[in-house]
């Protein structure tokens, strides 16, 4: 029988460590459910120790998630481990991930511990997580640039501890996959009781090899890859989740397993964790890249009608791309369009939810005559946002542009309940509709980036833009989609400012 390779996705964890990427307990829950329709086998949902915040969050996940294994991420505390187990107690199988690191440069000068207290506190760390569960994952931190010979100790020891998933992470995506590929078969064929664990690997992409090193330790006997939905992750990313499971699955002819994944929630997967995070996603990107699957050269087109093979080695309906992808207009009904969402994976909370995006659908379709998946998947992502409580909320947005004058907004938001409204001037629509907002909120954030991607082609197409604001150390950012792309504008920002102004201070695991 084909041995199975386990997916770990740490989006919500790892994930949530990118600059501007934290989440609210609901926008967690919510791609938990997407990781768990996608068959994702460990869902990594944060660090409990981190806040309060981050505690209810897992313990949310956990509360609802039935077919995944809920993971907690745990430095090798006492409390941490506490908190991690507390957190996990509903989980229908929950897991506890401890770590600490094992290179020479991290044990001296983060740690200021000695290899062998680093031997003792992970062993202790794992008896810890023991108490909690059976399902206990160790990492040694920096791996990548740890002594070998160091790591098989540490590893022999936490095995007789009771750890049953020996992580190694190539934290600092330091290795070029030879390497990396080799580390792990040598400490599968060192390690006296490697067997009775299972083998896997974490890899951040600093010199953009994540997948292909995870890919080279599947090849070398690793049976659990750690990855994030679009690649999110600390500094440049973790490896993508899509990558993975996508060249395992083409590449049957090399790899002796397989994952598991329902491979056509890969895209709605991505477009829900782009908008909840405000990371678009690049459209060359591997697989859920809008250009992933399009063809621009004559010779390349003329090939694929002839046969799709020519020049495709995936099908795009496989990893969730629609072959029909012009869906619904003007015309149609509700029931159509629950039975699209429902095709397209997506899953509204309940009949209010539904009642809200079909008006936005409704709205939509008075200003653009074909609406695409695509702009569906941003319309339930917009509803999800005015779902959320909300302390400023954009009524109306007026703007003045004209050549040779200088443009104007006026502006109308209401905060807390009651309205107010200013006006500004700026070099641009856009410009002054984000002063006019800044006259009235004060929020003194700097604005690090402004994006602007058009869902679908045409001039009518909706723009979605992602606004980035950093205050006092937090970076947010906020995403918001209309066919104007002013508008779409003040929503991103009005959407960043709730996130500055409701998300809580969460402490970093690695710090
Ligand atoms: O990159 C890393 O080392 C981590 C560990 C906590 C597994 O994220
Ligand atoms: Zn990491």
């Amino acid at each position: 029988m084909q041995e199975k390779l386990f997916i770990f996705d740490t989006t919500l964890r790892d994930g949530e460590q990118s600059p501007g990427a934290s989440m609210t307990r609901e926008e967690k829950v919510r791609i938990a459910k997407q990781l768990e329709r996608m068959r994702v086998d460990v869902i990594e949902a944060g660090f409990p120790a981190a806040s309060n915040g981050d505690f209810e969050s897992v313990k949310a996940v956990a509360d609802v998630i039935r077919e995944s294994t809920v993971c907690a991420l745990a430095r090798a505390l006492e409390r941490d481990i506490e908190r991690a187990g507390e957190a996990l107690a509903n989980a229908g199988s929950g897991r506890i991930h401890t770590f600490i690191a094992t290179s020479p440069i991290h044990m001296e000068k983060k740690l200021r511990m000695s290899p062998d207290q680093v031997v003792e506190q992970a062993v202790k760390a794992v008896k810890w997580a023991r108490k909690y569960t059976d399902d206990v994952e160790f990492s040694p931190e920096d791996a990548g640039r740890s002594d070998p010979d160091f790591l098989c100790r540490v590893l022999q020891a936490v095995i007789e501890a009771g750890a049953t998933t020996l992580n190694i992470p190539d934290t600092v995506g330091y290795n070029l996959p030879e390497q990396f590929g080799a580390l792990i078969g040598r400490l599968r064929e060192r390690i006296p009781d490697s067997d009775k664990a299972v083998f896997s690997v974490h890899c951040h992409n600093d010199l953009g090899l994540a997948v292909a090193n995870s890919l080279a330790a599947v090849l070398n006997g690793a049976r659990q890859v750690e990855c994030t939905i679009n690649g999110l992750g600390e500094r440049a990313g973790n490896a993508a989740l899509e990558e993975i499971v996508m060249a395992v699955r083409t590449r049957q002819d090399i790899f002796p397993c397989d994952t598991g994944i329902d491979t056509t929630q890969i895209v709605p997967a991505s477009r829900l964790v782009a908008g909840i995070t405000g990371f678009a996603v690049q459209p060359n990107k591997a697989i859920v890249g809008i250009n992933a699957f399009a063809h621009e050269s004559g010779i390349h087109q003329d090939g694929v009608l002839k046969s799709r093979e020519t020049y495709e080695i995936m099908r795009a309906q496989d990893v969730g791309w629609s072959a029909n992808r012009m869906v619904l207009g003007k015309h149609s009904g509700r029931n159509a369009f629950r039975a699209r969402l429902r095709e397209l994976g997506i899953e509204l909370e309940s009949e209010e939810a539904l009642n809200g995006a079909f008006a936005r659908f409704k709205d939509l379709a008075d200003k653009k005559h074909d609406i695409f998946d695509e702009d569906l998947h941003a319309l339930v992502s917009d509803e999800a946002a005015a779902l959320e409580p909300e302390h400023f909320k954009l009524v109306s947005l007026k703007v003045c542009s004209e050549t040779g004058e200088i443009p104007h907004a006026r502006v109308v938001i209401l905060e807390g309940g009651a309205e107010r409204q200013a006006e500004s001037d700026g070099s641009g629509p856009v410009d002054a509709s984000f002063k006019a907002l800044e006259a009235i909120v004060a929020s003194g954030a700097e604005l690090q980036l402004y994006s602007v991607n058009n869902i679908t082609s045409g001039t009518d197409a909706q723009g979605e833009v992602t606004v980035r604001l950093a205050k006092a150390g937090r970076i947010v950012n906020g995403q918001g989609a209309d066919t104007d792309i002013v508008v779409a504008s003040a929503k991103a920002y009005v959407h960043a400012l709730n996130k500055l102004h409701s998300k809580l201070e969460r402490a970093h695991p690695q710090v």
